[in-house]
């Protein structure tokens, strides 16, 4: 009995100085099980950054140095030769990424006045150089070459300090050309030369460093999470790293592990099924269709509209997504107006539907089952449910064919405006009657939304 005794105050000792001692264990079923921390559902919009080397050339894609010298293609190619000398190389890009109109209070302004909860800033793309000082990216990062300044350090303080936004951080695990890659990868991922000397030491070191809330994993080189040690970080992350309560993490893991393992799914860029998805999700997109860097060579037709954003908002948040929409900066530390202006935009829809998006759930059907571009969400705790319609009909009303109406109960009104009249729709639902209003007076441009309650 006294041993037992003993060894149960031990156990209870043990417990109490370690308190989050191996909570989850390094395999995919514990992983997996880990809850995503509230706040990233509610949250449903954040802003993606697309910033490097790669936005000096600011041609084609942040894939730049690949197209151009691992793929070789022609266009990239003849840009080398037209603009640049002979023997030009893509280190020597880096001393250009001067970043000199670099101001994280500014780029804060815009990023609150979208909308947005969170952000997601590419700390270091697939071409291995590091907006901060890493120890483990010696000579290839902005404090050693370029701004000469902490990009990440300035950011997320800038962020924290002014906005309520939370801070996340882009890693990708693989490098395009890093000679230990490329020796591991030649003997088939038997060896880690790479994850153990880079990879994992600057996933740490971000971790520890700056702490962020979202940590956006990407591009595993076709390796397997095992070649990552991915589990085996994760379980840090979760278990004793300084953000284990409240950081969030995507799928992006290793091969394989996409819309599988990890924190919340991304499956694809730009994923946007349609549907409602069980586990939670996020639709990360570009604001140009073509590149996720800046480029010079954009044309105005390709830059999505904002009627294009805000109908990708909604359907994203009606199956339970979440909306990552990403901007290039300049490599002289600017957002170009172009981008600067959808997001404000975004941000004065918000200001007018934000009810029908911020903490809201999906309902149980997320578009009309009679009425094109009509999406629904709903706030359970209410019972109230949104109709955001994406164009505003000639004929004066719109027919919800899917929530059904109470006639002793049921309201109907139009975010930013007021009550309106509605009557039950044959064989079902809700035909509702919309204002006559003048341009000036339209609570909103773009989309709008129908708040009902009393409906089921
Ligand atoms: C590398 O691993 C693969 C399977 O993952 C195995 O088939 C192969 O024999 C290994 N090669 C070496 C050189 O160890
Ligand atoms: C891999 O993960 C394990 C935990 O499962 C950890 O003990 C080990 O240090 C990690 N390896 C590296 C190189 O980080
Ligand atoms: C969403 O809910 C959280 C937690 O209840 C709350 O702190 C936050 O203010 C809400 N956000 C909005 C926009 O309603
Ligand atoms: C609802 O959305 C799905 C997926 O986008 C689409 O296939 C379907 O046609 C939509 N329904 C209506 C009535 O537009």
């Amino acid at each position: 009995m006294a041993q037992l005794s003993l060894s149960f105050s031990a156990a209870f000792l043990l417990l109490m100085s370690c308190p989050s001692w191996s909570k989850y264990e390094p395999n995919w079923e514990s992983i997996d099980s880990r809850p995503l921390p509230e706040w990233f559902d509610q949250a449903k919009f954040g802003i993606f950054i697309h910033w490097g080397v790669f936005s000096v050339p600011s041609y084609g894609s942040e894939w730049f140095w690949w197209f151009w010298q691992g793929q070789k293609i022609a266009n990239y190619v003849q840009f080398m030769k037209k603009n640049y000398p002979p023997g030009f190389q893509y280190q020597d890009f880096a001393p250009m990424f001067t970043a000199e109109f670099f101001d994280a209070k500014h780029w804060t302004d815009i990023f609150v006045s979208s909308g947005a909860k969170y952000i997601v800033l590419t700390t270091k793309h697939h071409e291995g150089y590091t907006l901060w000082g890493s120890k483990y990216s010696w000579n290839w990062n902005a404090v050693d070459v370029g701004p000469k300044r902490d990009l990440v350090g300035e950011l997320s303080t800038a962020v924290r300090e002014h906005s309520d936004l939370r801070v996340g951080l882009y890693h990708s695990l693989f490098e395009w050309f890093h000679p230990l890659f490329r020796e591991d990868a030649a003997n088939v991922f038997n060896t880690t030369f790479f994850p153990n000397s880079k990879t994992l030491p600057e996933l740490y070191e971000l971790v520890n460093k700056y702490k962020p809330e979202v940590l956006w994993s990407d591009g595993d080189g076709n390796a397997p999470d095992k070649y990552w040690n991915s589990t085996g970080f994760l379980a840090w992350l979760y278990n004793e790293s300084p953000v284990r309560d409240t950081v969030v993490t995507n799928d992006r893991w290793g091969l394989n592990s996409i819309c599988k393992h990890g924190g919340y799914y991304t499956c694809s860029d730009r994923y946007n099924p349609g549907h409602l998805l069980k586990h939670k999700w996020e639709n990360c997109m570009t604001i140009d269709k073509r590149s996720w860097g800046y480029r010079r060579d954009a044309q105005l037709s390709d830059f999505l509209t904002i009627e294009e954003l805000i109908k990708t908002l909604v359907e994203t948040v009606s199956c339970g997504g979440n909306l990552l929409m990403n901007v290039g900066p300049t490599h002289d530390g600017r957002i170009a107006p172009i981008f600067e202006e959808r997001l404000r935009q975004v941000g004065q829809w918000l200001k007018v539907n934000g009810e029908a998006i911020y903490n809201t759930t999906a309902w149980r059907a997320q578009n009309d089952s009679l009425t094109p571009g009509v999406w629904y969400t709903w706030r359970p705790q209410e019972k109230t449910i949104y109709a955001i319609f994406l164009s505003w009909p000639n004929t004066g009303y719109v027919v919800l064919n899917e929530p059904l109406p109470n006639q002793g109960q049921t309201q109907v009104g139009l975010l930013g405006y007021q009550p309106l009249k509605w009557e039950p729709a044959s064989p079902k639902g809700v035909k509702v009657f919309l204002p006559q209003l003048t341009v000036s007076q339209m609570p909103c441009s773009w989309a709008w939304t129908l708040r009902l309650t009393g409906a089921a």
